[in-house]
């Protein structure tokens, strides 16, 4: 509950793509930036419609359009960048809020480095972007955060999920629903996803 695994064959074709450790850096980037298209495609299937009065060359019509303000991208840094372009290709005129984390190899804890948001969060879906859900330190920190900032209305999407991580976000922010593309055995004493893919970050900037 509250979890949406996707499904879709492109998706699942193109994250065995990234799986493999032979697949390049430059491979690996443009199938992240591939699926982050279709995923904004699956967690945007149900956001509510409002009709708008338009003339088309023949007639004037009630036609439908998305209600409410513009969405807001939040990519966790560096990793969840890697979502951004394939997202904003579906949603051009969408904000961006970025934040900067980084996990503490030791500690697993997510220390942040960054924050910029707009200033009107309160009024906005936000999509918090990472590929990877491992502890959900750093998910968690992003959705604590962005809340603080008067974030209400939020969905995180993430290519590859640890059950660990969906329990401990689904525990600490009940209210932010997950969209994913696999949820993976378990998490290794590194804080790795197993099997997963490594590193995203690494594999996509070195
Ligand atoms: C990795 C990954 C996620 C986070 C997931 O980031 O990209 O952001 O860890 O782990 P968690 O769920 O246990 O918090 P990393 O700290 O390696 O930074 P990077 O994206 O800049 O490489």
């Amino acid at each position: 509950e509250g979890v949406t695994v996707v499904d879709h064959p492109l998706v699942q074709h193109k994250l065995t793509l990234m799986r493999d450790k032979k697949r390049s850096t430059k491979g690996f980037r443009q199938l992240l930036n591939e699926v982050g298209m279709l995923l904004a495609y699956e967690v945007t299937r149900d956001l509510p419609l409002e009709p708008v009065e338009i003339d088309t060359p023949v007639a004037t019509m009630q036609a439908p359009q998305i209600a409410g303000k513009k969405l807001v991208l939040a990519p966790i840094l560096r990793a969840g960048v890697g979502f951004l372009d394939g997202m904003l290709t579906l949603v051009p005129s969408a904000r961006v809020a970025h934040i900067g984390l980084y996990r503490d190899p030791e500690t697993l804890q997510a220390v942040e480095y960054y924050f910029k948001a707009p200033s009107d969060l309160a009024d906005r879906l936000v999509l918090v972007l990472d590929p990877m859900l491992a502890t959900a330190n750093s998910a968690v920190a992003a959705v604590d955060r962005l809340k603080e900032r008067g974030a209400r209305d939020m969905r995180f999407v993430c290519l590859l999920a640890a059950p660990e991580g969906i329990d401990r976000m689904r525990g600490a922010h009940p209210d932010v629903p997950i969209w994913t593309a696999a949820i993976d055995e378990h998490l290794n004493d590194h804080g790795y996803i197993v099997p997963g893919l490594g590193d995203a970050g690494d594999r996509m900037y070195g």
